[in-house]
């Protein structure tokens, strides 16, 4: 009954004339295909030509942050981010299991293990106060490092992903991984343009990494950014995604495993021209949240998730939880997908993927169950424009 009539609601909201409805479109306008046209032209299309250098300036500019490494997508970033920071191995890096793959597959890609942590009941926070208890029962100082007294294995570090735009508690976060001795990464991938009190996402950390895949707030096509206020860190990052080779003009020496992650210059272009619009897509999403919230105006079944407090955030995905712990049925997805609206459920909480099942966890029990209260809604930034 629920479920027929969120359908019906959502269904409302759209117009038949403008369906297909899709999640997440890039705005993509003439300038966009003007620049990367003229990238084209120029043959500056590689990542060694001078856009992928003009693009990381920008977006130094644009995060405050001292040094900007960009990539071929936040994947490659995130692996950079661990391997710059040194985890080793066998290493444990906690993680909210309520998150996108990729954190958990960086992990297994250096032999290092992933530790899933809880998310609050009713948000996507972190669940920071069970896991201050949870780390001062199960672990020691050791070496001046966290060891885990369960698995006999040192957690090196936090990921924090700042999901759908929204950054809870940093400073609270932050607290947590200095009394514990870890190294903190902040996943902002989704989180361009978001600001908790003034200081933009990412910068909080030891180091932060972006996406502009095709479906976030700016698109490079793929692409992402390691963003670190480290020189050592950033220098490293950098070396490691230019397949580790030696700084010459005519020699081709190597002098470690190196990686291909640099990003070419041909999405650097479309990346710089998006960036200009940035501030004008965060309006239309910050809008287009208002609008969703003065139509769920009456609404007791869901609530529209907010920017939490002390947060300005990019909105990137619109999200809708479920009150009362009521449940949402495929019913939702199936029957809006056939209506051509796509909203979306979020991922299966990492911890029960069949390749991540063995690691080590936090009870998770609001995990699972927000989990299963979660709708994003269609958030394109040009959506408000287009009604
Ligand atoms: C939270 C989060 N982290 C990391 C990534 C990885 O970025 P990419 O798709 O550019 O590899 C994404 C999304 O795509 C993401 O949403």
């Amino acid at each position: 009954m629920k479920n027929t009539l969120i359908i019906k609601k959502i269904q409302k909201l759209f117009s038949k004339n403008h369906r297909p409805i899709f999640l997440h479109e890039p705005d993509i306008d003439a300038k966009d295909i003007e620049n990367v046209s003229l990238a084209l032209k120029q043959k500056k299309i590689s990542s060694h030509a001078s856009i992928t250098l003009d693009f990381e300036k920008k977006l130094k500019r644009f995060t405050k942050s001292k040094y900007v490494v960009s990539t071929m997508n936040g994947t490659s970033a995130l692996h950079l981010a661990l391997l710059s920071l040194k985890v080793k191995s066998n290493e444990e890096i906690l993680m909210p299991s309520l998150n996108y793959i990729a954190s958990a597959n960086v992990c297994l890609y250096i032999n290092a293990v992933p530790h899933f942590i809880e998310t609050k009941k009713n948000n996507l926070n972190i669940d920071t106060e069970s896991l201050e208890k949870y780390l001062n029962l199960i672990t020691k100082q050791k070496n001046k490092k966290c060891y885990n007294l369960k698995t006999k294995r040192y957690i090196r570090a936090i990921i924090v992903p700042h999901l759908f735009g929204h950054i809870y508690e940093i400073e609270k976060i932050k607290k947590i991984s200095k009394k514990f001795n870890l190294l903190f990464i902040e996943d902002a991938a989704e989180a361009l343009g978001s600001f908790y009190k003034k200081k933009h996402a990412g910068t909080f950390g030891d180091i932060g990494i972006l996406s502009f895949n095709g479906n976030k707030i700016i698109s490079s096509g793929s692409g992402g950014a390691v963003i670190t206020n480290n020189k050592k860190f950033a220098l490293k990052a950098l070396k490691l995604s230019t397949i580790a080779k030696k700084k010459h003009s005519w020699k081709y020496e190597y002098d470690e495993v190196g990686f291909n992650y640099r990003l070419p210059s041909i999405n650097a272009a479309l990346g710089i021209s998006q960036l200009k619009k940035i501030n004008n897509f965060i309006k239309l999403k910050r809008d287009l949240f208002k609008k969703y919230k003065s139509f769920f105006k009456k609404e007791n079944i869901f609530e529209l998730l907010a920017e939490p407090k002390n947060c300005r955030s990019n909105y990137w995905l619109q999200t809708i939880i479920m009150k009362n712990n009521n449940k949402i049925s495929d019913k939702i997805f199936k029957s809006l997908f056939l209506l051509k609206i796509f909203v979306r459920p979020i991922w299966r909480p990492l911890h029960l993927s069949n390749h991540l099942k063995r690691f080590p966890k936090m009870k998770l029990k609001n995990t699972e169950n927000i989990a299963k209260r979660i709708i994003n809604l269609p958030s394109s930034s040009f959506l408000i424009k287009k009604k």
